[in-house]
């Protein structure tokens, strides 16, 4: 064990409580995507007490600070999302949600107070530090705006960020355990909207109509076909038609004009998106064609793919992501990827005009079955295990020393 992980974990230990209170506030007092105006005042209070300087982003929430180690070395970014759900809380957590409606039910609460006790940790061992670490506390990750918002502000840049860290929360593994999987961890995400159009007309006078309800149940039937025909079998995708509505609404005997479908798709590759693309425009116009119907369509690009691969050559942080896990006593564990996304995926692809830079994304075991820690992401049930908070702080620590570590020792 090195110096830097023993006194990484005295320090997360001896802070148990703080970062319980930490957590306690920010669970207690959950505000939705850029609407997160005192969680980022707490956050700011905090990382002043702690002597860290705040860097103007122009942004009305969120975050960034910034602590320049007593050492010359690169900047190394950690990172977490501030934003909670419009969920009403039914968890068994001792303190729920003071704000009627609204709760942190992706467990953001967790990631901020990691990413504090991270900044704690490290501001106690300034002197040794060596470069600079920014700590970054993105809004609304749920709506895919606040990393793009963060990075336009320039938050990469000035010094450059070499590396830069996340983790989330979940309950699919035990607390004490981390996950480390290189390459895609979260699913990349489009929207799909597609209308067909016909002509309506009797129900029970259908060869008179151009009827768009059998045309589009055969086009819901034929996209289920990209993932089992196109996809390789060796890889993973979900096209999801999640809502149908006819321009007659509910009624039993009048063909309508027009059906309008709205879906998801996720992928894990930019080549199954394309692909996957191509397949539900040449579907949707094929079949709408053969049932003399009309149909308009779009896809919109909601998020890309959150990979642990180096994205164009940039650095690959996997090994320094298993050294960081072992050094603070944690188990690496290796699940599948989820289907739900993350806009962390902006920080290594980068936006248009800023480029990104090489970044790791880790699963942070917060599973206790005892406290009823079993949960997934957006239910209204979903609580983390306190006893995670000192391993997710000793994390993102032990990761900035790493990571400065293997940049100055293979620049
Ligand atoms: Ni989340």
């Amino acid at each position: 064990m090195s110096t830097f992980s023993e006194r990484i974990l005295a320090i997360a230990d001896s802070n148990r409580q703080k970062l319980q209170d930490f957590y306690q506030y920010f669970h207690r007092h959950p505000e939705l995507s850029m609407k997160e105006y005192q969680t980022s005042d707490h956050i700011a209070a905090i990382l002043m007490e702690l002597g860290i300087e705040l860097v103007e982003t122009g942004l009305d929430t969120g975050v960034a600070g910034i602590l320049r180690g007593g050492q010359d070395g690169p900047c190394i970014a950690l990172r977490a999302d501030i934003d909670a759900l419009p969920i009403q809380e039914q968890s068994s957590c001792p303190f729920p949600s003071e704000n009627e409606g609204v709760m942190h039910a992706c467990g953001h609460d967790t990631h901020i107070t990691s990413l504090l006790g991270a900044a704690l940790i490290l501001s106690e061992m300034r002197d040794d530090i060596r470069g600079t670490v920014k700590f970054i506390f993105q809004p609304a990750e749920e709506k895919n705006l606040g990393a793009t918002a963060m990075i336009r502000s320039g938050v990469l840049e000035d010094p450059r960020v070499e590396a830069c860290f996340s983790l989330h929360g979940t309950a699919e593994i035990p607390t004490g355990s981390v996950a480390v999987i290189p390459g895609p961890i979260m699913a990349g995400l489009n929207t799909i909207d597609i209308e067909i159009t016909g002509k309506g007309g009797h129900g029970g006078i259908p060869h008179r109509s151009t009827d768009p309800v059998v045309a589009a149940a055969a086009i819901i039937q034929s996209l289920q076909t990209i993932v089992s025909r196109n996809v390789a079998p060796t890889d993973s995708a979900v096209v999801s038609i999640c809502s149908v509505h006819t321009s007659n609404g509910i009624i039993s005997n009048v063909i309508p004009d027009n059906v309008h479908m709205k879906g998801t798709v996720r992928f894990y590759s930019e080549e199954d998106k394309a692909m996957i693309n191509r397949r539900i425009l040449e579907i949707v116009e094929g079949i709408a064609s053969a049932y003399n119907c009309t149909a308009s369509f779009e896809i919109s690009d909601d998020l890309p793919v959150t990979t642990n691969a180096p994205f164009h050559g940039q650095r690959d942080l996997s090994a320094i992501a298993y050294r960081t896990v072992a050094d603070i006593g944690a188990a690496a564990v290796s699940p599948a990827p989820s289907g739900g996304g993350d806009d962390f995926s902006y920080y290594s692809i980068g936006i248009e005009g800023k480029a990104g830079v090489p970044s790791f994304f880790y699963w942070l075991g917060v599973r206790n079955e005892d406290l009823d820690c079993i949960y997934s992401w957006h239910s209204p049930k979903f609580r983390t295990d306190p006893a995670a908070l000192p391993i997710g702080a000793a994390l993102l620590a032990m990761s900035a020393i790493n990571a400065a570590d293997d940049i100055l020792s293979d620049p």
